[in-house]
């Protein structure tokens, strides 16, 4: 049953991610030390052993979670799939004693319902334990001590074992939010993609829970995103190494920045949303590094430049098309006024409103926000010479 103590060569893992962060995401592998490292769709394949695979888990500030495939085989129907699926000795990964889960993802297949292959694959691993055994393993899709993952592309078959368990996202710290909270990984990646120097201040002008400045400050003070959860999918692996992954934690602890020598700021004009990120940060153990402010966006002055202003208003779905082409252009207005030597990026999912703004973006970098599309417009805000930048609305987008 110890497969994983002879995982010492190195082996195939993919990471998955969110549209437009597959090469933050590269970076942040390159950086742990991982191996032939190929950006894919909303993922990244690359190789390592098994205290990458913690130190993945651990670390990745982008990743939704870190997946070890097992298996591939080609199956075009169901009763192909079964027999491929009741073939694996899955001994080696688990026991009739623990529940367990199938995430199916199908694409492009002969296959055209993922739930009827999740039942299908689910099906032949209970046989199994039953068959061997004489005991099965009890399904929990909620909280399964062994996540499975299935992807078919047409009849090309792949699983893997779920090494994160609960997405990677769900670091902990935000148990309360207010509307449309960003995901961590999306807020994480837009502070990545900004390219902040972690030297300069970096605000955002209407934080809501507060993920961009949480998420900025958790950058900036070397603190390991996972360092707040207390579980992974991989603790309940055979083999599981606890003094491995508890060296992994402890050289993470030693490696916090115990203090920035500038701040975070942000801000809001609710002043519920304030409590809600002021909790949120001390639960992160960032609180001491952001300081939030009620404020209404026009009215906020910020840290004197050089800066980097990151945020994401509204889409507007509520508002009159009128009323949120004349709030993009306030901003676009306000960003003139009170941002000069700041880098501001906007993450917005209206498109229309965003040509408001009035100013031209020197970088335009597509991602999504769940199934909206999205993008991060970048705004050089140069001291001195807004007049160049105050043209040409059109070229926005
Ligand atoms: C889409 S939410 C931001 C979500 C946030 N990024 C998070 O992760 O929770 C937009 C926020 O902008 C704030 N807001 C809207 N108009 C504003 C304005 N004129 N001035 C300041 N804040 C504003 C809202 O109160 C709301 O919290």
């Amino acid at each position: 049953m110890t497969v994983y103590k002879k995982d010492t060569k190195p082996f195939r893992m993919i990471a998955k991610t969110l549209f437009g962060l597959e090469d933050i995401l590269a970076d942040e592998l390159t950086a742990l030390g991982a191996q032939n490292i190929k950006p894919m769709n909303r993922s990244v394949e690359f190789y390592g052993d098994i205290k990458l695979l913690y130190k993945a888990n651990l670390w990745c500030r982008t990743a939704t979670r870190i997946l070890k495939p097992i298996f591939n085989f080609r199956a075009g129907n169901e009763h192909d799939l079964y027999s491929e699926v009741f073939k694996i000795n899955w001994r080696d990964y688990f026991n009739p004693n623990q529940t367990f889960s199938i995430d199916a993802i199908i694409n492009d297949s002969g296959f055209n319902n993922s739930l009827f292959v999740a039942q299908k694959t689910k099906d032949a691993i209970a046989d199994y334990f039953r068959q061997k055994t004489g005991r099965r393993p009890s399904v929990d899709v909620r909280n399964p001590d062994l996540k499975i993952n299935l992807y078919i592309y047409r009849d090309e078959c792949s699983l893997a074992l779920d090494s994160s368990g609960e997405p990677l996202f769900k670091r902990g710290y935000r148990t309360r939010t207010g509307e449309a909270p960003l995901n961590e990984i999306l807020a994480s990646g837009m502070v990545l993609h900004s390219g902040w120097d972690k030297k300069s201040p970096l605000v955002d002008t209407m934080c809501g829970s507060g993920t961009i400045v949480i998420e900025a400050a958790l950058l900036a003070r070397n603190i390991a995103p996972g360092l707040t959860r207390e579980k992974f999918g991989f603790m309940n692996w055979p083999g599981f190494d606890k003094l491995l992954f508890r060296k992994i934690q402890d050289e993470a602890y030693e490696s916090i920045k115990p203090k920035l020598d500038f701040k975070l700021v942000g801000s809001d004009m609710s002043s519920e949303q304030i409590q809600v990120a002021t909790d949120n940060a001390r639960r992160a153990r960032v609180g001491r590094d952001i300081v939030f402010k009620q404020s209404e966006f026009s009215d906020f002055i910020p840290p004197d430049p050089p800066g980097t202003l990151i945020f994401n208003p509204p889409y507007g779905k509520r508002m009159s098309v009128e009323d949120i082409m004349n709030f993009y252009q306030s901003i676009g207005d306000t960003l003139k006024q009170n941002y000069s030597g700041y880098d501001a990026y906007i993450f917005t999912g209206n498109l229309d409103a965003a040509k408001h703004i009035g100013l031209r973006a020197s970088r335009r970098i597509e991602m999504y926000n769940g199934p909206i599309e999205c993008r991060l417009l970048k705004f050089e805000m140069y001291q001195g010479s807004v007049k160049t930048k105050y043209q040409n609305p059109e070229n926005t987008e």
